[in-house]
């Protein structure tokens, strides 16, 4: 079977094997101990519907894992995504069907509205890796004008990352998702297949993985964290995160071009730091650069609290409790609000962070409140 046909039945039979496991589970007391024994009984030709899924994965190519993930169910399913700055084309990220339709688990426009925004959001952040990428071999030329053209178009594209994720939620919910699909149908196919495998999640996205790792994040634990993802991403995400935790980040590149430790920053008085701006502007971009990538992760996790957290609240207030089988009190791989918060207030407190006393220039909150309509957009090729 050709690679890009094993990938199509791939996307199929993850949402055949995700309902298969949610009414399973959902029908049997204590199924949830034993998800695995959703597929009893059910072959493909001679082989047990997960071996034949483990087939289809293998002839991917990709190191997909035996069963539904974020690469086949958002990345594989939705079409092929352009990102462009006016005409120029900034990134594709190709899917694997050509009919213009996106499927999901019910067919309700909510499903496929939310699989295609957070295609969409994965492609604009390959336009930014893509951007930033080439600025780890530049080590010495950080400052200079071509790196920081690189820095100007990376902060532009995170700004319209957050603006898509802020024209989600000014949507209304006939627009965008209803709370209740989302808690109740969409997030209950979520399941494990076996005990201990990693559901589907926005946690998989590989993009904003290498982001963090190219402009780092500092968090006990966040590597180990990561890792723990890494049965559920596909092997060219998995090799290229795992090199890019073993190299400095780019704050750290540009810091140590100027011989400056981190330390030394977080100690410079504001004397210190006024002369060390003064003496290289380009640092206001860098700074900039990462209050963009942390405003993105603030709007991001304004969605997660909207469209999840603060409605389970609600309803835990109302004694109304959770659902049984994928809790809606946290992310299905785990991350609850706390670890969320934490890691956005991780993001602000950046290494160029000590720089905030003296900067008084921000990036536009948005594109459209300078009054000019943002370049960069998304559309559908096909
Ligand atoms: C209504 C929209 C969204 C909601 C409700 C939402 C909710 C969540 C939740 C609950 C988590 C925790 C996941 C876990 O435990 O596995 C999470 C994590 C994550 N989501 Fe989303 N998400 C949304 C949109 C998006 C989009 C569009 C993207 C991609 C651009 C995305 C990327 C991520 C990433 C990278 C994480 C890991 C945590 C982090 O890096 O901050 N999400 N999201």
């Amino acid at each position: 079977m050709p690679a890009e046909q094993a990938k199509r039945l791939a996307v199929r039979l993850g949402f055949v094997g995700a309902s298969l496991g949610r009414h399973y589970q959902e029908r049997t007391p204590e199924g949830k101990r034993t998800p695995e024994r959703a597929y009893d009984g059910l072959t493909v030709g001679d082989l047990p519907f997960r071996l034949y899924f483990e087939a289809i994965a293998e002839r991917t190519g990709t190191g997909h894992c035996g069963r539904d993930t974020y690469a086949s169910l958002v990345r594989w399913n939705v079409g092929t995504l352009k990102v462009l700055r006016g005409d120029e084309t900034m990134a594709v990220l190709p899917g694997v069907f050509d009919d213009g339709k996106v499927r999901s688990y019910t067919g309700t426009p909510g499903e496929e509205r939310f699989f295609l925004l957070v295609k969409k959001g994965e492609a604009v952040e390959l336009a930014i890796n893509d951007v930033l990428g080439p600025l780890t071999g530049d080590e010495g030329v950080l400052l200079g004008a071509e790196a920081l053209d690189r820095v100007r178009l990376a902060i532009e594209l995170l700004v319209a990352l957050r603006e898509l994720f802020r024209d989600f939620a000014a949507l209304p919910p006939e627009r965008s998702m209803p709370t209740d699909q989302f808690l109740d149908v969409f997030r209950q196919f979520a399941v494990h297949w076996t005990p201990g495998d990693v559901p589907p999640s926005g946690a998989l996205d590989p993009e904003a993985l290498k982001r963090d790792f190219l402009l780092g994040l500092n968090l006990d634990g966040y590597e180990s964290n990561v890792r723990r993802l890494f049965p559920a991403l596909l092997t060219a995400e998995r090799e290229a995160i795992e090199s890019m935790m073993a190299e400095p980040t780019l704050p750290e590149r540009v810091l140590a071009g100027l011989g400056r430790s981190p330390a030394s920053l977080r100690e410079a008085d504001r004397g210190d730091l006024v002369r060390l701006v003064g003496e290289h502007p380009g640092l206001v971009d860098w700074y900039l650069l990462l209050a963009a990538h942390a405003r993105a992760a603030g709007a991001h996790l304004m969605l997660s609290k909207k469209f999840l957290f603060k409605p389970q609240q609600r309803r835990d207030a109302a004694g109304l409790g959770d659902r049984p089988l994928v809790s809606n009190r946290s992310g299905t791989t785990g991350m609850n609000e706390t670890f969320l918060e934490r890691i956005t207030r991780a993001r602000q407190d950046h290494l160029l962070a000590p720089l905030r006393r003296v900067i008084t220039r921000e990036t536009p909150e948005t594109t459209t409140n300078t009054g000019v309509s943002s370049p960069i957009s998304v559309s559908r090729m096909g």
